[in-house]
C-alpha cells in the first residue's frame, strides 16, 4: 500500500463550510458545532466478494487510495478532527495504514468489536471514546458511501431542528432496493419502511444516505454488549417511542459503494472529478496513472480508469472506466470495461471483460471473455481460450 497523503496535500473542497465556523441558531455567534465523528467501517462486505476476501471494504483502493481515505479527507475539510473508526471484520489493517491519523490532520481512534456488532451495536461500543458533551452532535458514518453531502448543513439541521437524530436522506429514481424514510413537510421523518414489494408501497423517493447526526446522549440509548442494527432497530424504535428523527434531503452525488458494480463506477467517477474528494492522488481526467505503473504507448486507458502502483499494462491494451490494482499484469491487446482488477493478478492477450471482478493473484489466460457479473475468485485460474460468452469465429 502507499503511503498516507500528507495532510498539507488535502486542500478543503472549495465552497466547503468548515463546522468550527458555524453559526449558532440565533445565526450571531460562531462556535464549534460538532468535531467529532464515528466512521463505521466493521463490516464483512460480502457483495464485494471475492474484494473483500484479503481486505475490508473501506480499505479497497478507489481512485489510488484506500476509500477510507475519501471520506476521512471530506470529513477533515468540513472540520471534523476526531474521528472514531469502528472496525470488526480484518481490522487489523486500519491502524497500521492510518495511523493516529495525524497525517491527514486527524486524530483516530480504532475501536474493534471482536464479534460483530451490528451498525447500531458499533456506534453503542464506542461511546466510550466520545469527548462531547450530552448535548451536542456527533456524526456517524456509514464506511462505503461516496457522496458529496453538506456536512455542515446536516449539522445546522440538526441543531435548527432540536432533532434527536438527523439523517442525510438521499433521492434515488428506482427506490424498490431500499428502504424507504417519508417525511413531513418539516422534514420529520414519518416513518421507516422496509424495501416496498408494489407500485402502492413506494410513498416517497427518499431513501436513508448512511450519514446521521446523533445528539451525543442519544446514543447512549442504544443496547450496549449485543447486535443491533441502526436502521431495523434502533430508528424505528425510536420513532415509536416519541424521538424526534429529522431528515435532510441532500442530493448530491451520492453512491452506496457496496458492489463491485457501484465500488468501479465510485472510483471512475473520483477519477474523472464527477464524485467529490480531496484526496485523489492526482489531476482529474480520463485516466489516473500512480507513479510506479507502466503502460505501454499505444495502450488506451479512458473514462476514469486508475492504474495502481507496480501494475503493467500491455501493448494495445483498451482499458474504460476501469480499476487496475497494485501489481495487476494486462497484457497485450486485452480490452477491459467496467472491471475491478485486484492486485497482483493477470489479464492475459487479447481477452475481453466487461463488467467483471478478477480477485487478488488470480490469473486469466489468453483470448478468454467474461462478461456481466462475472467473479473470478482470487487465485483462481483460467486456461486460455477457456471461456467465451460468444462465438470465437
Ligand atoms: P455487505 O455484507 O455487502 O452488505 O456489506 P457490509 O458488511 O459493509 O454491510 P452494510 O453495507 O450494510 O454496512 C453499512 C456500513 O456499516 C458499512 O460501512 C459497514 O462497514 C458497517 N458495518 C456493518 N456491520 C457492522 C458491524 O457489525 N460492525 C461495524 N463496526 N461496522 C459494521
Amino acid at each position: 500500500m502507499s503511503a498516507p497523503i500528507p495532510a498539507q496535500s488535502l486542500p478543503v473542497s472549495p465552497g466547503a463550510t468548515d463546522l468550527r465556523d458555524a453559526t449558532d441558531i440565533t445565526g450571531r455567534t460562531p462556535r464549534r458545532v460538532a468535531t467529532e465523528a464515528i466512521l463505521l467501517v466493521g463490516g464483512k462486505g460480502t457483495r464485494l466478494r471475492p474484494l473483500t476476501v484479503h481486505t475490508p471494504k473501506p480499505m479497497i483502493p478507489a481512485a489510488g487510495v484506500p476509500f477510507l481515505t475519501h471520506q476521512l479527507a471530506r470529513a477533515r475539510a468540513a472540520g471534523i478532527e476526531h474521528i472514531v473508526l469502528a472496525t470488526s471484520y480484518l481490522a487489523e489493517v486500519f491502524e497500521p495504514y492510518f495511523g493516529d491519523g495525524s497525517a491527514l490532520g486527524l486524530h483516530l481512534e480504532y475501536v474493534t468489536e471482536s464479534d460483530p456488532l451490528g451498525t447500531g451495536g458499533a456506534i453503542r461500543n464506542v461511546a466510550h471514546r466520545l469527548r462531547s458533551a450530552p448535548g451536542d452532535p456527533v456524526l456517524v458514518f456509514n464506511g462505503d458511501i461516496l457522496t458529496g453531502l453538506d456536512i455542515p448543513a446536516l449539522v445546522a439541521t440538526h441543531r435548527r431542528s432540536g432533532a434527536d437524530i438527523s439523517l442525510h436522506l438521499t433521492k434515488v429514481p428506482d427506490p424498490r432496493a431500499f428502504g424507504l424514510v417519508p417525511t413531513d413537510p418539516d422534514g420529520r421523518v414519518t416513518a421507516f419502511l422496509e424495501k416496498p414489494q408494489t407500485v402502492e408501497e413506494i410513498v416517497t423517493d427518499q431513501i436513508n444516505a448512511g450519514a446521521y447526526v446523533f445528539t451525543r446522549s442519544v446514543i447512549d440509548m442504544i443496547p450496549a454488549g449485543r447486535p443491533v442494527s441502526v436502521e431495523r432497530e434502533t430508528f424505528p424504535e425510536l420513532l415509536a417511542a416519541g424521538a424526534h428523527l429529522q431528515g435532510m434531503v441532500d442530493s448530491t452525488y451520492w453512491l452506496d459503494l457496496g458492489t463491485p458494480h457501484a465500488f468501479v463506477r465510485g472510483s471512475a467517477d473520483l477519477v474523472l472529478g464527477r464524485a467529490p474528494s480531496p484526496a485523489v492522488p492526482g489531476r482529474h481526467g480520463e485516466r489516473l496513472v500512480l507513479p510506479g505503473a507502466r503502460v505501454a504507448d499505444d495502450a488506451k486507458l479512458s473514462g476514469g480508469t486508475c492504474v495502481s502502483e507496480g501494475a503493467v499494462i500491455g501493448s494495445g491494451a483498451r482499458i474504460d472506466g476501469s480499476t487496475v490494482l497494485a501489481g495487476a499484469r494486462v497484457e497485450t491487446g486485452a480490452v477491459i470495461k467496467n472491471s475491478l482488477i485486484g492486485a497482483a493478478s493477470t489479464v492475459g492477450a487479447r481477452t475481453v471483460l466487461d463488467g467483471v471482478v478478477i480477485g487478488d493473484g488470480a490469473e486469466v489466460g489468453p483470448d478468454n471473455e467474461l462478461l456481466a457479473g462475472a467473479r473470478v475468485w482470487c487465485g483462481a485460474r483460467i486456461e486460455a481460450g477457456a471461456i467465451r460468452f460468444s462465438s470465437d469465429q
